[in-house]
């Protein structure tokens, strides 16, 4: 079974994936890149320094581009090939935040199999590029994907990463799993199931109800527990020493890139906080509002000392 890292925009950047891969053994077999997308009509500058960037040498990464048709699609696409050795592209239909959706991109694809069919001409113009695609069910019924899932399939995907949820549902709520079986079993494309895998024993519960599967994509869960993986490589869970001395290691790592690479305390601070988004829930109250509140990084790494301590 292979393990995916999911793209989690503001979350899984270079620092992060690089230090994880350093604190972490073998790691994910591949970290996807929060989107890379068009803006004032051309690639994102800051989406492709993030994919030039050194940090990445030390795993294994795979772009992932978010486009509104077939135009913005080709911008990325030769962005990446043009500029960058990559040569995997994933492709999000799965971004359910309303306005990217009204808008046509991520999720609203699902609901524009014409335009779809279009950028499956194009793939065509790029036999160098092996393409995936993450996406959910639908925009806001989970049968959706129905009306979709004929162009997808003749696609010529490496494979389908399927969150089984409708964009409407946000990231919350009903996996529709008896639509994700009935999807995986109607597409010749190798399927990677992505959602709420929290703990080694979620990954062997999806894999034993999905035995087909290519693989799992783990995102919110990784971050809480970014031990996650190399747990259910070794076959056991790690102790809560274990896991706290390897997650200050890792954080103690994230906050030097950090400080290296971003200028003044509140931009550190801004980008270092959301190491805890994910793990503020395990933390008690006390260590998670002096996280939460600190403005200064003296404040800020007093908070951190009290991390397990409690
Ligand atoms: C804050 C946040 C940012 C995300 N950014 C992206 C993104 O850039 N590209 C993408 O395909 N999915 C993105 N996702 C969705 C995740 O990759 C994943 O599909 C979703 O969180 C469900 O998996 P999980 O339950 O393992 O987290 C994001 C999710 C969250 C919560």
């Amino acid at each position: 079974m292979h393990l995916y890292a999911a793209p989690l925009q503001g979350y899984t950047e270079a620092i992060y994936r690089n230090a994880h891969a350093e604190i972490y053994g073998d790691g994910p077999d591949r970290w996807y890149t929060p989107f890379i997308r068009v803006e004032h009509g051309e690639p994102r500058g800051r989406d492709m320094r993030q994919l030039a960037s050194p940090l990445n040498a030390n795993h294994r990464l795979v772009p992932q581009i978010m486009f509104r048709d077939a135009d913005e699609w080709e911008k990325l696409v030769t962005a990446i090939t043009e500029t960058t050795d990559y040569r995997e592209i994933d492709m999000n239909l799965g971004c359910p935040f309303p306005p990217q959706v009204r808008k046509g991109r991520g999720a609203g694809l699902l609901g524009r199999p014409d335009e779809l069919a279009r950028i499956a001409e194009l793939m065509k113009g790029h036999p160098e590029v092996t393409f995936s695609v993450k996406m959910r069910l639908g925009i806001t019924a989970p049968d959706e994907w129905k009306a979709v899932m004929p162009v997808i399939n003749s696609m010529p995907l490496a494979h389908v990463t399927i969150h089984p949820r409708v964009a409407a549902q946000q990231y919350g709520g009903e996996l529709y799993l008896d639509d994700f079986r009935e999807m995986t079993a109607g597409t010749p494309h190798p399927v990677i199931y992505n959602g709420d895998i929290a703990t080694p024993a979620d990954i062997d519960r999806v894999a034993s109800q999905f035995p087909t599967l290519a693989g799992i994509m783990t995102g919110r869960g990784l971050l809480a527990r970014p031990s996650l993986v190399d747990e259910w490589r070794e076959g056991r869970e790690w102790t809560p020493d274990e896991r706290l001395d390897a997650l200050m290691r890792l954080h103690s790592r994230v906050a030097e890139q950090c400080e290296q690479t971003y200028q003044g305390e509140t931009q550190i601070l801004a980008k270092l906080k959301p190491f805890w988004d994910y793990i503020l829930p395990s933390l008690d109250r006390r260590t998670a509002k002096a996280i939460k509140k600190a403005v200064t990084l003296p404040a800020y790494y007093r908070a951190i000392e009290s991390v397990g301590s409690e």
